[in-house]
């Protein structure tokens, strides 16, 4: 079968990577693709994927390039084509496509919309309102003393949120948000929660608008510095499964979400065909959902992914057709730990196309895969071309060796500036 993958990043090339290890592609494009998706290889041709110039917002560039090449499944990686309503369009046009159609993206394209599905349906959150003008949203993050989450309603690529704690804090806040448009459009309205203290994890589940399958354990660092320092990122390294909740543990706090969670899509005509992510904080008085998102993870997938043994495409077509119910997801286990390494500078401003080296003598490692996020081809040479650049991916029978393993990968990559934490999944190590 022939695939359409959407997306660039280091989520798309893990993406990729799993999907050519499936017996059933017999060809595969990537829009628009890195450095490192081009020189991945089918299982079953040794093919290569061949990235196309289509950016994976440009939606009327996408379809024609659907209607030309005719791909018998489409994946979407990205939260903003999502948004956009690439699954509606695809499927208007007969193709079938992977991911949540537009109105149940909204998960993702509105803390609004979902704060108001979550109290609606008994989902646990944190105590919060939402607001169309300052005063009023000044005054609610007064009665809470200040200590806020302020979060821009719409997307604004992982930043738009702001953590204060004190009242003229949260008023500045606010006023970054709804006065001076710090994220656009995104913040035209805000959502206001209370502060909420407790460990972060990240959980994913797998969903064919009845059922929803949930994946073992993640934790990210958004953090851009070592002991969790510095400004929110898109994510500088995760690892899975964390150790901070036992099995029985993770079934429990699934169905503390998830069931309320499809319950509620039942009621409100939800059809969602897709990867649901929490973001949840585990408090003192049980787990809350901070924000949804409806797509997978960056980098939680590189960590998933090494660690799924299922075949990913039959996965997703079972999760497009509503076959999930019957379907185990396998997973080894192993422990996975991926190292970002970013342009120094990110996530503010960074200089792009900086010759990357080592890549080759990384992906040799055994174990251990170089995942590109913001690569590039230019005069033959790796360069870099985005903030987050590579996560160096490594699979062992433990964490600590995970993780020694993927910092032993990052040890051969040198590129001017590079920037990474060097306390990627020492909390669990810890714990
Ligand atoms: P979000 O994009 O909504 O997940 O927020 C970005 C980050 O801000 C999260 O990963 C948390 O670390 C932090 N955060 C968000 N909401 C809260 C909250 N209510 N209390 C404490 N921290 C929060
Ligand atoms: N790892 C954070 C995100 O994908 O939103």
């Amino acid at each position: 079968m022939k695939l359409l993958v959407i997306g660039s990043g280091g989520r798309e090339h893990a993406l990729v990577w799993k999907l050519a290890q499936s017996p059933h592609p017999t060809r595969m494009w990537c829009a628009p693709g890195n450095a490192g998706i081009a020189a991945e290889r089918l299982a079953s041709n040794v093919a290569l994927v061949e990235c196309v110039p289509v950016s994976a917002e440009d939606l009327p560039a996408l379809l024609d390039f659907a209607k030309r090449e005719r791909p018998d499944l489409t994946v979407v990686g990205p939260d903003n084509s999502l948004a956009a309503g690439v699954v509606d369009l695809f499927q208007a046009h007969g193709f079938k496509i992977w991911g949540p159609n537009q109105k149940a993206a909204q998960f993702e394209a509105s803390k609004a919309f979902s704060q108001d599905f979550m109290e609606r349906h008994g989902i646990p959150t944190a105590k919060s309102g939402t607001f169309a003008e300052p005063v009023a949203a000044k005054k609610f993050a007064a009665s809470l003393d200040g200590r806020c989450a302020v979060k821009a309603d719409g997307l604004a690529l992982g930043k738009g949120v702001l953590l204060t704690t004190n009242v003229r804090e949260a008023e500045q806040a606010v006023d970054e948000i709804m006065v001076s448009k710090a994220f656009g459009a995104a913040g035209q309205r805000v959502v206001i929660q209370e502060l909420i203290e407790g460990m972060e994890i990240s959980l994913h589940a797998l969903c064919d608008g009845k059922v929803a399958k949930l994946f073992p354990t993640a934790q990210d660092h958004k953090r851009a510095l070592d002991g969790d320092a510095g400004l929110n990122t898109g994510g500088m390294g995760t690892y899975s499964p964390a150790p901070f909740l036992t099995d029985t543990q993770l079934t429990e706090v699934g169905d503390a979400i998830l069931k309320p969670w499809l319950r509620g899509c039942a009621a409100d005509n939800i059809d969602f065909r897709g990867l649901i992510y929490p973001g949840v904080m585990l408090t003192k008085s049980g787990p809350k959902v901070l924000e949804f998102n409806a797509r997978f993870g960056d980098p939680e997938t590189q960590v998933y992914l090494t660690r799924l043994e299922s075949d990913l495409v039959e996965l997703l077509l079972a999760s497009c057709e509503g076959r999930l119910a019957g379907i185990e997801l396998k997973w080894s286990t192993a422990a996975s730990v991926c190292v970002v390494m970013a342009s120094g500078g990110y996530p503010g401003n960074y200089a792009k196309e900086k010759v990357i080296t080592g890549i080759g003598e990384a992906d040799a490692l055994p174990g251990t895969k170089v995942f590109h996020a913001g690569t590039a081809l230019k005069d033959g040479h790796v360069v870099t071309s985005g903030g987050r650049v590579l996560g160096l991916t490594a699979w062992r029978p433990t964490l600590a060796a995970a993780r020694d393993a993927a910092y032993a990968a990052v040890d051969k990559i040198r590129f001017e500036g590079a920037q990474f934490r060097r306390d990627i999944a020492a909390k669990a190590l810890r714990a």
